[in-house]
């Protein structure tokens, strides 16, 4: 099965339906060095490095499904929620692409946020846009530790099926959830492996210092920054949002904490916690790689909803 991939980034939607099955006809991202990503780890995909805006879909009519994550800068909470920031219109452009495409089903996914009341006018939006075009469709909040991702992190999916049958993914049960150290673990003795994207932070020394004496779960408050704890699954992974120590907001990647070292997760710690493969090589540099990673569907929670849809269109093609 095929489909139209938009909002492309590092690619952990993209890699989670890979494992399902499905092959993209294209990818679509603005950011050159997420198309480079994409195009390094899977150089026969169709990278498309353009804005949406600009985008013509009619080449991919008729493919399976259209599937994405449109930018939440706007209506997460972990940033600013700024509602009037042009990125949280670009669903519309999702939309278009739907109109254009036809495709049989649909999958949309947005931090949990978009719920909010705030959020009102962009998620009735979204929805009366999808059934006016005849598509039923099912949504939930899905938390990616019950889908074997050492990660509490939840997501809006939106699946949304022509003519009708549309459900979402059900939790994996009987698993003991997957732990920080289930992922991370072997990683504690290694060197730096800048192939990998695994490279140590060189902290002030008076940041080593009090992070040494930080305990499993415990928050620096100057910086609001958690170490983890080695035996729960991890706390989100964001792709920026850090604060200094006056409460203002800096850019850039600030993870965690390591469970046992006083430094932040390597970006590839961190791909680790949102299950990606270490084959996957992030291109750009150390805070563009990570950015990448915080933005991601991971892994195996793209799995289990590529897998879900998969099953319900061979279902309703019989
Ligand atoms: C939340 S990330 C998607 C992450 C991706 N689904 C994954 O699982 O790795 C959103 C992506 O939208 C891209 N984007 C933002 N505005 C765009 C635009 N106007 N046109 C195309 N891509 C855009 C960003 O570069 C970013 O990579």
């Amino acid at each position: 099965m095929r489909y139209v991939s938009l909002f492309s980034g590092g690619g952990g939607l993209d890699l989670g339906f890979e494992l399902a099955g499905w092959e993209p006809a294209v990818c679509l991202d603005h950011d050159p060095i997420a198309c480079e990503t994409l195009s390094f780890n899977r150089p026969k995909w169709n990278v498309v490095c353009g804005d949406i805006r600009d985008f013509d879909a009619s080449p991919y009519a008729g493919v399976d499904a259209v599937v994405g994550g449109p930018p939440c800068q706007g209506f997460s909470s972990a940033g600013r929620g700024n509602p009037d920031d042009p990125r949280n219109f670009l669903w519309v452009e999702y939309m278009r692409i739907v109109r254009e495409v036809k495709p049989r089903a649909i999958v949309l996914e947005n931090v949990s946020a978009l719920t909010h009341r705030k959020n009102d006018d962009h998620l009735s939006g979204i929805m009366s846009a999808l059934s006016e075009m005849g598509y039923e469709f099912s949504m939930g909040v899905l938390n990616a530790a019950e889908f074997d991702v050492p990660q509490a992190r939840k997501r809006l999916i939106v699946v949304g099926l022509m003519g009708g049958g549309a459900s979402l993914p059900s939790p994996i049960v009987g698993l003991p959830p997957k732990t920080v150290w289930d992922a991370i673990g072997d990683l504690e003795s290694w060197d730096d492996k800048p192939e990998l994207n695994h490279v140590a932070n060189k902290h002030a020394k008076h940041v080593v210092e009090r992070w040494k004496k930080l305990g499993a779960g415990e928050e620096d408050p100057n910086y609001r920054r958690s170490r983890l704890n080695p035996n729960k699954p991890s706390v989100t992974i964001r792709a920026g949002g850090g604060y200094g120590p006056n409460g203002n907001h800096l850019a850039g990647f600030h993870p965690p904490i390591h469970p046992t070292l006083p430094r932040q997760l390597t970006v590839r710690e961190a791909a680790r916690i949102q299950t990606f493969p270490d084959s996957w090589i992030l291109q750009g540099p150390k805070t563009i790689q990570g950015r990448q990673i915080g933005n991601a569907v991971p892994v195996k929670l793209a799995y289990a909803v590529g897998n879900h849809v998969k099953n319900l269109l061979e279902k309703s093609a019989h």
